[in-house]
């Protein structure tokens, strides 16, 4: 099957990145509902090679980062591209519009996205409603990112992650505490260890009471942290997540250091920068908190997968899992097949 993607970029590109990201979720979802989407993709190709990582079976390594599907509208649709599993959201209790636009930008030149979304999303109400459609025939691991709304302030953020935590309860296989986007203010700040251990801990606490609920049902708690954490930072954090036995985290969200793409036109644009700039410093993160924390709880790597190799740094780093966001613009699911092929 020859690889379409390359003519598929040329035309997205020649958009504007937000319009191309609709364009690109509306084709998918029609080509998914006349059964044409693996076709045309060569999609669900992939040997499976199952693993298990927080009591979940995965059908293979490679999952979709959060933030590309939003709204929750496409989850068998990324199934069909052959990802093992699909995070939507962040999602946040009310629905909210986001930046103003423009607040998405390529820079092509580096491979890489510099994205201040603000987390636009349908509302935990919304995403559910989108989701009960959407994951039909999708038999991969569904994650649930959930984030708290702009207006609410950070006094009052635990509410904001517990109501989405028991909204999504039913439908999710686990859920992300995204603590780390820059593009709502004060929620990194989230991420000091005191804060993030009462995080964890009233989650856990909601867990108990939900389960007797949902027959029995253990929705794994994983926690997203940034790129842009002192070393110091990290450790403290690999404490609080042995302490409490957190089900996984995930190293890392995009950042807000401009080094690697200083001189490019769009450097000073707001918000977070994703892609190959971020490929080396977020696999050392991930390496440092592997060998800081407990062994036990699986680490999933993110940022500036780009290719197999890139994956194959983070599986040699420690991660159980990799999830992909730029690389898929760039690459398209090709990458999604060469990465769920690596050997284990
Ligand atoms: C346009 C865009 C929107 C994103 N939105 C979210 C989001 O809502 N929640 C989140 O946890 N991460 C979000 N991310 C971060 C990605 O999930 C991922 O962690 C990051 O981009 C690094 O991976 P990458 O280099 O493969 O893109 C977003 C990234 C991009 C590019």
């Amino acid at each position: 099957m020859p690889d379409l993607y390359p003519f598929a970029r040329r035309i997205l590109f020649s958009f504007n990145a937000e319009t191309a990201h609709h364009l690109t979720l509306s084709g998918m979802k029609a080509a998914r509902s006349i059964g044409v989407l693996s076709g045309l993709t060569g999609g669900g190709e992939s040997p499976a090679q199952p693993v298990e990582v927080m009591g979940l079976r995965f059908p293979n390594r490679v999952g979709l980062a959060a933030g590309l599907d939003k709204k929750g509208e496409a989850v068998g649709a990324f199934g069909e591209l052959g990802f093992g599993h699909v995070e939507i959201g962040t999602v946040t209790p009310r629905p909210q519009p986001g930046n103003e636009k423009p607040r998405l930008f390529r820079l092509k030149e580096h491979e890489a996205i510099i994205n201040r979304m603000g987390f636009n999303n349908p509302g935990v109400e919304g995403l559910l409603e989108n989701v009960s459609h959407s994951r039909k025939g999708f038999s991969g691991v569904l994650g649930i990112n959930v984030g708290k709304n702009f207006d609410t302030p950070n006094e009052d953020f635990l509410s904001d992650y517990l109501d989405c935590f028991e909204a999504v309860y039913g439908a999710a296989d686990y859920v992300t505490a995204n603590l780390s986007s820059p593009n709502t203010k004060g929620l990194r700040d989230l991420q000091s260890a005191d804060t993030c251990r009462d995080l964890i801990r009233k989650m856990q606490e909601k867990r108990d009471e939900l389960r007797p609920k949902y027959d029995g049902k253990t929705v794994p708690i994983v926690i997203k942290i940034a790129p842009d954490l002192s070393d110091d930072a990290i450790k403290g954090l690999a404490e609080v997540f042995s302490e409490t036995q957190v089900d996984g985290v995930i190293t890392t969200n995009t950042t807000i250091e401009r080094a690697a793409v200083a001189g490019h036109p769009l450097e000073n644009e707001a918000g977070g920068l994703s892609g190959a700039p971020l490929t080396e410093h977020s696999t050392e993160v991930l390496a440092l908190l592997r060998s800081e924390m407990d062994q036990q709880i699986p680490v999933i790597g993110s940022g500036g997968v780009m290719t197999a190799a890139d994956a194959k740094a983070k599986f040699d780093a420690g991660a159980a899992l990799v999830q992909v966001y730029t690389g898929l613009v760039y690459r398209g699911p090709e990458l999604v097949r060469e990465i769920a092929e690596l050997p284990e």
